[in-house]
């Protein structure tokens, strides 16, 4: 009697137990079927690293299951920065592991999210903030915390590529040395969009800009540019063969002096011959920088060091002439100059997001407020590899490209 019933209490727990694992197994079917998908994507993927232009293809991606966490957003404008270039080429220091999807900043509107997402709505625009791999692409699906959400209106190509130039020139501009109005600062790289930024911002902030250009055909035209923008001097390269360099900051003030207060000068030239200058000594001179940017490296390098005070700081962040930078011995012991980097990806990485997520804020409504501005040429994405060719500096000096998606 006791087997008996042991025996058909075993026979009722194996039924029950059959009928809940294929309950189960039917439920978890039904949820795998139900999951929340993203839309499939087309996305510039690179399979091996090497020559962007060779390596690069835009293929469709399958959906993505969206988390109860994550935001599917579906993206609007993507830049092409030169770190971009570089990842794809496997020469900067961060990777992600290919097979790979390009970009690394953009913007996008909030298309689906997942059940436990709280803060953020389908319509809403919003960047990825820090900026996160994978952004050339028509989906992306990530956790809610990577997404900040900005203002409607704001014109998408400045919000695809509001962080990693402006920011790093808000950051150097801020962060560095303790600036006040009145102050200078002398940069090379100016027509980059970091270059851009800094003549703006330190405009607005009062700070004076001394800035160097690479020599073109045109010159004339970007330094126009770059005085509407705010610069207070633009040099090319060749102009700066000077010893004394910050005599030219005298010189340009010659036309509104009066006559008594002009010196003329003989400056030894590096080539040993002589040139008259004409010194005015103005209370509106601009001072001595006591810090300088360099994104270019090799001679443009050397030409932000000669503009420097003694005890000041020239920051390095790129390096787009692929030359070293070199440091006389005399700079360091006569001048004690000092020489650092600055890296946006280790910045935002740190405690320091949402101090960073406050200052894009700041410089989106600059931007609205007509204050903050760019040259940029919007893009569609089908046409990616002819804007990657401009970006890679085949087709000569060009704005900066963004791809609309
Ligand atoms: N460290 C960081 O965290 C950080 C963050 C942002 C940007 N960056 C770096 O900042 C630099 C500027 O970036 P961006 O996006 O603002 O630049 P961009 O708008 O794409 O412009 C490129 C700039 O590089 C110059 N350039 C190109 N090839 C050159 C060469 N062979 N020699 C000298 N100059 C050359 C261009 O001068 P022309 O006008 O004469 O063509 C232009 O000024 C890049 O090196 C980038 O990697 C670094």
């Amino acid at each position: 009697m006791a087997t008996k019933a042991i025996k058909s209490l075993y026979q009722l727990h194996e039924t029950v137990s059959f009928r809940s694992s294929w309950k189960l197994r039917r439920l978890t079917t039904v949820r795998a079927f139900s999951a929340a998908m993203s839309p499939p994507s087309l996305a510039v993927v690179y399979d091996d690293h090497g020559p962007p232009d060779s390596v690069t293809r835009i293929t469709e991606q399958p959906p993505v299951e969206i988390k109860e966490k994550d935001v599917c957003v579906r993206m609007l404008a993507a830049p092409i920065n030169p770190s971009d270039i570089n990842r794809i080429q496997g020469v900067y220091p961060v990777r992600p592991p290919v097979p790979a999807i390009g970009g690394y900043e953009g913007v996008g509107e909030v298309h689906s999210i997942g059940s436990a997402v709280k803060d953020l709505s389908p319509g809403d625009l919003v960047i990825p903030s820090p900026p996160s791999s994978g952004t050339w692409q028509t989906y992306v699906v990530k956790e809610q915390t990577l997404w900040h959400k900005i203002e409607k209106g704001t014109p998408i190509e400045y919000a695809a590529s509001i962080t990693v130039n402006p920011l790093t020139a808000l950051l150097m501009l801020e962060d560095i040395v303790n600036l006040k109005s009145g102050d200078s600062i002398v940069q090379n790289g100016a027509t980059s969009i970091v270059g851009q930024c800094v003549i703006q911002l330190a405009r607005l902030q009062g700070i004076r800009n001394i800035n160097i250009i690479r020599d073109r055909p045109g010159s004339d035209d970007v330094k126009v540019k770059l005085m509407k923008l705010g610069a207070d001097e633009v040099y090319t390269e060749s102009q700066l063969g000077l010893k004394n360099v910050k005599s030219l900051l005298m010189w340009h003030l010659v036309c509104c002096s009066t006559p008594s207060n002009i010196l003329p000068l003989f400056e030894e030239m590096e080539n040993n011959s002589y040139c008259l200058l004409v010194v005015d000594i103005d209370e509106d001179d601009i001072p001595e920088p006591s810090l300088g940017f360099n994104c270019v490296g090799g001679n443009a390098a050397s030409l932000v060091l000669k503009f420097l005070r003694g005890g000041g700081t020239m920051v390095t962040y790129g390096g787009m002439s692929k030359k070293p930078v070199t440091v006389s011995t005399s700079s360091f012991i006569f001048k004690e100059l000092s020489l650092r980097g600055f890296w946006l990806q280790k910045w935002m990485c740190s405690e320091k997001v949402n101090d960073c997520r406050n200052k894009i804020d700041y410089l989106l409504a600059q931007v609205r407020e007509g204050n903050l501005k760019y040259e940029m040429e919007i893009v569609p994405f089908d046409e990616f590899h002819t804007a990657l060719d401009k970006a890679l500096g085949k087709l000569g000096s060009q704005p900066k490209q963004i791809l609309r998606f």
